[in-house]
């Protein structure tokens, strides 16, 4: 249990929960419309929840840490990632295969190879660019009139789009860079949805909607890495210390530390798509939802301007530094998880406290329930970033809150995201204040990412 705010705590708008679980088609039209929206009451307040669902089989919700700890770390081998996620996800495999969803032994080597790409110190040296990117951003916001509207939600999806190429690619897609960034969206806007198709295990050769829609721009993308990739590797070829610091360099020269073997040109491409789709549009989500939530909150508004003010010049500190912004950051990923919900397919059987899991059962581990839930958290529905200060954040359990998720599948981007955004929101901070335009009030929608329903309307104004 966490500490209480002393003024009265923001709370934002959430579904009410149902009294009980929606029938099959009912279940069908809210998942293909909003799946958070399908969640019952008990849910919200009992430990676990299992039984024969309408539409996924056996199933079992789990919202108990301990038992959470089981299934991603203690008996992580009888979970493995189910196949509806990984046919969902994997709409966009273009021949390789990418960590997010590699399984077995594939994984294991996929893992250990790209880690050292992730290591803290790594992640430092892209500060200085998250920087400039948020810098070029809030540039371009100051230009216009005072006051002037902007529609946050896509400003956000902007700078991490711009933060992302540039770390990964340098400026090699600048040329493409208008084409990539529309067919990034049209790709992410096609993956995102659910397809019927998928829900009830139609064979695979079946077409999908969403692979249909997911087809040209993905056909896009992978020409143009192609391009870029053997453009990288020649120059590497010729002139090895010559080749630009950022992640395609840091891809093409990774080796798995065991074997010494490398990655195909396949497997490079297949992980900076997945690098793309795991880590952008997750990323502009939460920057999203934090922006409305502190627009919504004056006191803490005013606490991360102040340390937004006070900043020491090396970005690559404020992570650290930057305790009031990294807790605003962290409880509205806690409100708004960016990813809504995790899934895995137990094996074989297995006992989760009481709870028989029978082989075969899906389960669900939903980070939007058990950020919420009743038994874990004061005032759940409460924006608090003070529960995330030094201090309180240690009784916090650690299977209570999975932004990042857990176990040895955890978040390999989780320390860049938690740099960038601490970035993006102290260089926002010190020079603007953004206002919610009247009758914008979000509403969660939850795809792949959990996003605003329609746009986010926001008022800049300069400040400093
Ligand atoms: C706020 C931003 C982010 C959030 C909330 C987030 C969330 C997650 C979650 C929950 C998982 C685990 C999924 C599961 O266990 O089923 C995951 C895995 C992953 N994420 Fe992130 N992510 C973020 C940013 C990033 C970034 C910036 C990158 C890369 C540049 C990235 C790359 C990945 C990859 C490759 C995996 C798969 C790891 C594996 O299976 O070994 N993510 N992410």
């Amino acid at each position: 249990m966490t500490a209480v705010a002393d003024t009265k705590p923001f709370v934002p708008y959430a579904p009410t929960p149902r009294a009980t679980p929606a029938g099959r088609l009912q279940g069908l039209w809210l998942l293909a419309r909003n799946p958070i929206e399908s969640w019952t009451q008990a849910h919200y307040t009992q430990p676990i929840l299992a039984g024969e669902s309408p539409l996924f089989g056996y199933a079992v919700v789990v919202n108990h840490p301990p038992a959470i700890r089981r299934v991603l770390v203690d008996n992580a081998a009888n979970y493995e990632k189910d196949p509806l996620q990984l046919r969902i996800l994997k709409t966009g495999s273009s021949g390789g295969e990418g960590l997010f969803t590699a399984t077995g032994d594939a994984w294991k080597r996929t893992r250990r190879t790209l880690s050292p790409l992730f290591t803290p110190r790594r992640v430092a040296t892209f500060a200085g660019l998250m920087q400039n990117n948020a810098e070029a951003r809030v540039d371009r916001w100051l230009k216009r009139r005072p006051g002037a509207i902007l529609e946050i939600d896509r400003e956000m999806t902007g700078v991490t789009y711009d933060i992302l190429s540039t770390t990964l690619f340098s400026d090699a897609i600048a040329k493409d860079s208008t084409g990539f960034e529309r067919a990034l969206m049209q790709y992410l806007d096609a993956i995102g949805r659910v397809d019927p198709l998928d829900v009830f295990n139609a064979p695979a050769w079946l077409p999908r909607i969403a692979s249909f829609r997911a087809r040209a721009p993905l056909a896009f993308f992978t020409q143009t890495m192609m391009r870029i990739v053997e453009e990288r590797q020649a120059l590497i070829a010729r002139d090895n210390a010559s080749a630009p610091d950022d992640l395609l360099t840091a891809l093409l020269r990774a080796s798995d530390p065991e074997t010494g073997i490398g990655l195909s040109t396949e497997d490079v491409i297949a992980n900076l798509l997945t690098f793309i789709v795991a880590g952008h549009e997750t990323t502009s989500r939460a920057l999203t939802w934090t922006l409305y939530l502190l627009s919504q909150s004056p006191e803490w508004r005013a606490r991360a301007e102040a340390e937004a003010a006070n900043a020491s010049p090396d970005p690559a500190n404020w992570l650290d530094e930057m305790h009031t912004i990294r807790a605003v950051f962290e409880e509205a990923m806690r409100l708004y998880p960016p990813a809504p919900v995790l899934t895995r397919e137990a094996q074989d059987f297995d006992r989760l406290g009481e709870t028989n899991v029978p082989k075969g059962a899906l389960v669900i581990i939903s980070p939007w329930i058990l950020h919420r839930h009743k038994l874990l958290w004061t005032q759940p529905e409460a924006f608090m970033p003070e529960r995330f200060l030094p201090g309180a954040r240690d009784a916090i359990d650690r299977f209570a809150y999975l932004p990042f998720g857990g176990g040895a599948r955890v978040c390999i981007g989780a320390r860049f995201a938690m740099l960038e955004a601490v970035i993006v929101l102290a260089t926002i901070l010190r020079r603007t204040r953004l206002t919610l335009v009247a009758g914008e009030e979000p509403k969660p929608l939850q795809r792949i990412t959990l996003r605003p329903q329609g746009r986010l309307a926001m008022q800049v104004h300069k400040i400093g």
